[in-house]
């Protein structure tokens, strides 16, 4: 099977995810930047793709690309200022999978808490006041406290078990 994972990273959480992903798979297989993409991917029977949540879903850049992609099996894994197990992460990778083509679903989706740049977080609390849902709050302070050990090793074992579990189920 010919895989390649590719991913969307703007500080570098989701490249350590699918660095990590790629080092389970057969060697040889690329791990390429979205901003990077060869031209043609149709040659891949299964493609990896990696972004960032950004507004609850896929970050613009991979978008634009998991529309394309028309390969026989697609699977999905990305980075998220939240814990997987809230409602948004999961709501994340729905709504990312929705933007692959017409008919197309993923084998498989994963995803981890990745530290939000601090910069960001002074800009949304700066823009949003105490009180609004997006602004400064114990819970919010609590929620980037925890992202910021993340992604971490156990993160990278987890995406790799992923990984391999998906590649033993298409073989
Ligand atoms: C502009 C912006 C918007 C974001 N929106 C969300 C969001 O809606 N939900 C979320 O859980 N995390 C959000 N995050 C956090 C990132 O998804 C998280 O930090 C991710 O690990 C960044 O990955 P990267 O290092 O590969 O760029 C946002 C980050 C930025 C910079």
């Amino acid at each position: 099977m010919k895989s390649i994972v590719i991913y969307s990273s703007l500080t570098g959480n989701t490249k350590e995810v699918a660095e990590a992903i790629t080092s389970v798979l057969p060697v040889g297989t690329s791990c390429v930047s979205m901003k990077e993409l060869p031209t043609d991917l149709s040659s891949y029977d299964l493609v990896f793709a990696g972004f960032w949540v950004d507004k609850g879903t896929a970050n613009k850049e991979a978008r634009d690309v998991l529309g394309t992609l028309h390969n026989p099996h697609i699977a999905l894994f990305a980075t998220a200022g939240v814990p997987p197990q809230m409602a948004h992460a999961k709501e994340s990778l729905v709504n990312a999978a929705n933007c692959l083509p017409d008919g197309v679903d993923p084998v498989g989706t994963f995803i981890c808490q990745g530290k939000v740049d601090p910069k960001v977080i002074e800009m949304m609390y700066k823009m949003f006041p105490k009180g609004h849902s997006h602004g400064q709050s114990a819970d919010r302070d609590a929620r980037h406290k925890q992202a910021a050990v993340h992604p971490n090793e156990e993160d990278f074992k987890a995406a790799q078990e992923f990984a391999k579990d998906i590649i033993i189920r298409l073989s």
